[in-house]
C-alpha cells in the first residue's frame, strides 16, 4: 500500500524536524568547545549523528513506500546559553517535543490504519524514552554539581567517552 498523501507530508516535516535537532545539537557542540567543555561536545556532536540518522530513516521509509521526499529549509535556532545546565535542559525540552510529534504521527496513523507506518514509528516510540531519558539524565547531574567547576569537569570528562 502506498503511503497517503497525509502522513507523506506529515513524514517528510518530520525529517524537517530530525535536521533540525542535529543542527541544534551541532549548534550546542561548538558552544561547548568555545567554553572547552570538549566531552560535552563530544556527546552533542554523536547526539547530531544520531538525529542525521532518524532524518533518514523517514528518508528511507517515504521512498520505500512510493513516496516523495520534500525537503525544506532548517529555521535558524539558539547559538549561544549561559551555562551546561541551561544546554541540557534546552535539550531535554526539545526531546519532549519531539515526543509529542512521534505520538502525533503515531495517532494519525492509527486513524489511517497505515500498519506499515505504525509498525515504522514503533522503534522511534521506543527510541524517546531513551533520548529523554539521557537528557534527563545529564540535567541531574548537573543540577547535582550546582555549576561547581570540579563536578562539571568530572562529568566533562564521563561525556567524552561517548562514541
Ligand atoms: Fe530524533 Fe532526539 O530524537
Amino acid at each position: 500500500m502506498m503511503i497517503s498523501k497525509k502522513i507523506q507530508d506529515e513524514f517528510n516535516a518530520q525529517i524537517g524536524e530530525e535536521m533540525f535537532s542535529a543542527h541544534l545539537y551541532l549548534s550546542m557542540s561548538a558552544w561547548f568547545e568555545s567554553v572547552n567543555l570538549r566531552g560535552f561536545a563530544n556527546w552533542m556532536r554523536v547526539q547530531a549523528g544520531e538525529e542525521s540518522a532518524h532524518a533518514m530513516k523517514f528518508f528511507g521509509f517515504i521512498c520505500e513506500r512510493g513516496g516523495r521526499v520534500e525537503l525544506g529549509a532548517v529555521a535558524k535556532h539558539q547559538a549561544e546559553w549561559k551555562t551546561p545546565l541551561e544546554a541540557f535542559e534546552a535539550a531535554f525540552a526539545h526531546e519532549q517535543h519531539i515526543t509529542s510529534r512521534i505520538d502525533s504521527l503515531m495517532t494519525l496513523a492509527v486513524s489511517e490504519k497505515d500498519y506499515a507506518s505504525q509498525s515504522f514509528l514503533k522503534w522511534f516510540v521506543d527510541e524517546q524514552v531513551e533520548e529523554e531519558a539521557h537528557a534527563d539524565e545529564i540535567v541531574q547531574k548537573l543540577k547535582m554539581t550546582g555549576g561547581a567547576t570540579g563536578g562539571l569537569y568530572i562529568i566533562d570528562r564521563e561525556l567524552a567517552g561517548r562514541k
